[in-house]
């Protein structure tokens, strides 16, 4: 099943994505994941990228469809992925139809309120990738499953949230009318427990846990 998952930051996208790559086989790819990768190895990709992460803003769209493309192309994702964070415009959407057929696309919808609470208490594992909230955390600077240093996203500080959140508005949420018009829109709500919103996000996917 090829699926993209998308959302406003904060909405689960990254959570979910990655229960459901565990369950299903198949790959999460995540340009934010792979896009902080190469900032954290000084790679030329990186340094173009970081200005933008940095801030809020997207990076360019040629930079993110070239990164996905090839992606793509790898052995792991010939039985379906799921597409964590892409497309973010709709050139990035057409471009992406240019390349590949999308089965569905999980819409998870979420008030600004709620994701200003979740992201300013977001910790990330640079070592394994986990994602954690401060309170679900009896320690919040170590990661619980693998006991390395968490850490706080530079654009996880209110005012970079805040500025997300106008370019999600902008950029983004006309993805939303864009794929309900070819059929592919699924939506399902993202503020309640995370097991309650991954079993909406199964239910709406028709896949039994
Ligand atoms: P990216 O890393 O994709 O960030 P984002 O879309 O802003 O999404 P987040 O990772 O912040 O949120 P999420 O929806 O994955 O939520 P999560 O599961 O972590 O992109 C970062 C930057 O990279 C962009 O700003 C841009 O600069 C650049 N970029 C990336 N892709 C690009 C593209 N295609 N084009 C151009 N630029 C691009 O959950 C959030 C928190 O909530 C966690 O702490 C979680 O534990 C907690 N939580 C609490 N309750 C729940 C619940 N019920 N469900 C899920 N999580 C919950």
């Amino acid at each position: 099943m090829n699926l993209i998952f998308l959302g406003p930051p904060g909405a689960g996208k990254g959570t979910h994505a990655s229960r459901l790559m565990a369950q299903e086989q198949i790959p999460q790819i995540s340009t934010g994941d792979m896009l902080r990768k190469s900032i954290r190895e000084g790679t030329s990709l990186g340094l173009k990228a970081k200005q933008f992460i940095d801030a809020g803003e997207l990076v360019p769209d040629e930079v993110v469809i070239g990164l996905v493309k090839e992606r793509l192309k790898e052995a792991d994702c010939q039985k379906g992925f799921i597409l964590d964070g892409f497309p973010r415009t709709v050139e990035q959407a057409e471009a992406l139809s240019s390349f590949v057929k999308i089965d569905k696309v999980v819409n998870i919808f979420l008030a600004d309120e709620i994701i200003l609470k979740r992201l300013s208490g977001r910790r990330v594992c640079p070592s394994c990738n986990g994602t954690f909230h401060v309170s679900r955390l009896a320690d919040e600077k170590i990661c619980p499953d693998c006991g390395k240093d968490l850490i706080q996203r530079k654009d996880d500080q209110p005012e970079t949230i805040k500025n997300r959140l106008d370019v999600y508005a902008r950029q983004t949420a006309p993805l939303i009318a864009y794929y309900q018009a070819k059929g592919l829109l699924v939506t399902v709500p993202g503020d309640g427990s995370v097991d309650e919103n991954y079993q909406g996000i199964l239910k709406v996917l028709g896949i039994n846990e």
